[in-house]
């Protein structure tokens, strides 16, 4: 049996030199049985043509709204109502700027304002344009409504430079689709976050917090939730928004962290420790706000719960992941902090002033297991958390299949 029997896939073509690997794309997709249908944009055709598409898709090709023919045959409305999934590949910066704003001013955007399938953007473009605020903007506002964006991935572009914009591989995009389709990688796969910082109070007005934005915790609840596992992710505070289908549960402190952790962790499979947790909160937590009345005052402090170690405890244990967020000698403190607190992957990363980590978009991580190692290269969060996934993805894969044969 083929991967994609009767799944109706639209493709979107828009202008940009990628467009010629959209040919590869819909002959795989071809291939293992689906019904393709393209619209290309006007700029889509400087690049590849009508022609071609066409007859790789086995259907006429549609470019415009006001094609009489075309719309007699089968109305826009229609169209949209006729996928199972719209992929836009290759997907311009114009294209994005576009969709997130709600334009509907050519036939593709407005197929894709009018649809209810999921809709894929992958995006292609100079790595200048991709980095540029402006679709950086226009990939989080899609990308908060639920618009999944595939890659780009790094690496050389037609234009001479390298860095991050070139269109994903008709493959991978292939594979992606079959896992979208089938509801996801992870589909009935159970995974437990932990986001943000703790808040440890001192009196009721202040406390012992730290630095983390809770970004990387969020991206990654979102690049899970794209996956089509059902995520839970316990908070502590920040100013992020939820990502769309995931359960959120707020907390301030390490204890209400713990708790609510050792609440949920017997529905998970994987397990992600992410948030930057309090090591130590203060002893005695004042009920009135301290006044300043000696010169030195002293707050002693306490041992929280170790949460991540906790977990990797239970027996069984679910697949843990852990965090090494580091000054220095960051791979040999995290090797240390996955041998200690017993867990299956450890993700390590520089903090500090020149370095990514905390409060930035992007970051760097190393990820280590027993027995290997992979760099992830400094990436937007989004970006970094997606192919996070696919590493925990791959090695949660092998160890249930290993466990289970
Ligand atoms: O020991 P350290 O705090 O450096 O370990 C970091 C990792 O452990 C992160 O994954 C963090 O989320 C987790 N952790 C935890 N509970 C704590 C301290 C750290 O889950 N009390």
């Amino acid at each position: 049996m083929s991967r994609l029997d009767a799944r109706r896939i639209l493709i979107g073509v828009t202008g940009g030199i990628a467009a010629y690997k959209s040919a590869e794309l819909i002959r795989l997709l071809r291939k293992e049985n689906a019904e393709v249908r393209v619209v290309m944009t006007p700029a889509a055709s400087e690049f590849i043509t009508p022609m071609t598409l066409q007859a790789l898709s086995g259907n006429p090709v549609r470019q415009s709204l006001f094609d009489q023919a075309h719309e007699a045959a089968m109305g826009h409305i229609e169209l949209a109502r006729w996928a199972d999934l719209i992929l836009v590949a290759p997907g311009s910066a114009d294209f994005m700027a576009r969709i997130a704003h709600g334009l509907a001013n050519d036939l593709l955007t407005t197929l894709c304002l009018a649809a209810e399938a999921p809709l894929v953007i992958a995006p292609a473009m100079n790595q200048a344009m991709w980095r540029n605020a402006a679709t950086q903007a226009n990939r989080q506002t899609l990308v908060e409504r639920g618009i999944l964006i595939w890659g780009p991935d790094e690496g050389s572009q037609a234009c001479g430079e390298t860095g991050l914009g070139r269109m994903l591989e008709p493959t991978e995009l292939l594979d992606r689709t079959v896992d979208q389709l089938s509801g996801g990688r992870l589909s009935g796969v159970g995974v437990l976050l932990t986001a943000g910082p703790t808040r440890e109070p001192i009196d009721p007005v202040r406390f012992i917090g730290n630095r983390s934005s809770g970004k990387m915790g969020f991206s990654l609840a979102r690049a899970f939730a794209a996956a089509g596992a059902r995520v839970v992710l316990v908070s502590g505070p920040v100013a992020q928004s939820t990502p769309v289908g995931v359960q959120r549960i707020d907390v301030e402190t390490a204890a209400e962290m713990h708790v609510a952790v050792m609440d949920q962790v017997a529905a998970c499979d994987i397990f992600v420790a992410c948030a930057a947790v309090a090591d130590y909160r203060p002893v005695e937590v004042h009920d009135q706000k301290i006044k300043k009345l000696e010169e030195q005052l002293d707050i002693r402090l306490e041992r929280n719960p170790d949460i991540l170690a906790g977990v990797a405890a239970l027996q069984p244990p679910p697949f843990t992941v852990g965090f090494a967020a580091e000054t220095h000698r960051p791979v040999e403190y995290a090797e240390q902090k996955r041998r200690n607190k017993r867990v299956d992957m450890i993700a390590a990363n520089l903090v500090g002033a020149a370095e990514g980590g905390f409060e930035r978009d992007e970051n760097a991580l190393t990820v280590l297991w027993d027995g290997g190692d992979l760099e992830l290269p400094m990436s937007d969060k989004g970006v970094l958390a997606e192919r996070l996934v696919t590493v925990i993805a791959e090695h949660y894969e092998q160890k249930y299949r290993t466990e289970n044969t």
